[in-house]
């Protein structure tokens, strides 16, 4: 399962790709709001940092299909290889999302809410669908499922297309979809350090700490003996 971040926090990504298995970021217009600085500035800085060949998915603004091409043309020539389009899930996007897979250029659709807008989407060429799973919850629907739905749907028509699960809130709606064998996940740093963190381990990690120093002395380790 991919596992991306999903934020524009270039201290936040720095910190998670120390310590985790990363394969790229994930980026939208809000989130780059969020990071309260130019946003091509932005990527580039997320893009020089990342090592090379991790994926990097930007997302266009424009409203029509020829604009979102040239966005997209754009992008591509300014963050280089590996990154992915993303375009929302609407008739012009869905145009573009074609248009660009004729190109040779990597889509994930995003904004998706139901298993036909991925599976659509999927047939106009994405390489990835994005559902927004917390989202989807916050409306009354039930997210994770609707995500699995789509991964089946993906699976059983034999399309080349993964989903790209996003929208998160906590770690077991990413349990819920990992265990189904979602191709990819995207999450804000904070529910990706959740998902290493337990109580119990620290407090293993301690004692385990403590009888050594108890059996070798304080502050040793094993190079030590
Ligand atoms: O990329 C889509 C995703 O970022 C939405 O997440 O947390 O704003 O619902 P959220």
């Amino acid at each position: 399962m991919y596992t991306l971040i999903d934020s524009a926090d270039l201290k936040a990504i720095k910190k998670i790709y120390e310590f985790f298995p990363i394969d790229g970021v994930t980026t939208n217009p809000s989130i780059l709001k969020n990071a309260g600085t130019n946003p091509m500035e932005r990527l580039k800085e997320i893009r020089a940092f990342m090592p090379h060949g991790a994926q990097l998915h930007v997302q266009t603004v424009s409203l029509t299909a020829a604009e979102i091409i040239k966005e997209a043309e754009h992008i591509l020539k300014e963050l280089g290889e590996n990154t992915y389009i993303k375009i929302p899930v609407f008739d012009q996007g869905i145009k573009a999302m074609k248009l660009l897979h004729q190109m040779g250029i990597n889509i994930t659709a995003t904004a998706i809410y139901t298993p036909m807008q991925a599976f659509i989407a999927a047939k106009a060429g994405a390489s990835f669908v994005a559902p927004y799973v917390n989202r989807l919850d916050n409306v009354g629907f039930d997210g994770v499922e609707i995500a699995r739905l789509i991964h089946d749907i993906l699976t059983r028509h034999n399309m080349d297309t993964m989903v790209l699960a996003a929208s998160f809130k906590n770690t077991q709606q990413v349990l819920n979809l990992c265990e189904h064998g979602i191709g990819a996940i995207t999450a804000s740093p904070s529910v990706l350090e959740q998902l290493i963190n337990h109580q119990m381990t620290e407090s293993a990690i301690e004692d385990f700490t403590n009888d050594f120093f108890s059996v070798a002395g304080e502050d040793k380790t094993m190079l030590d003996l």
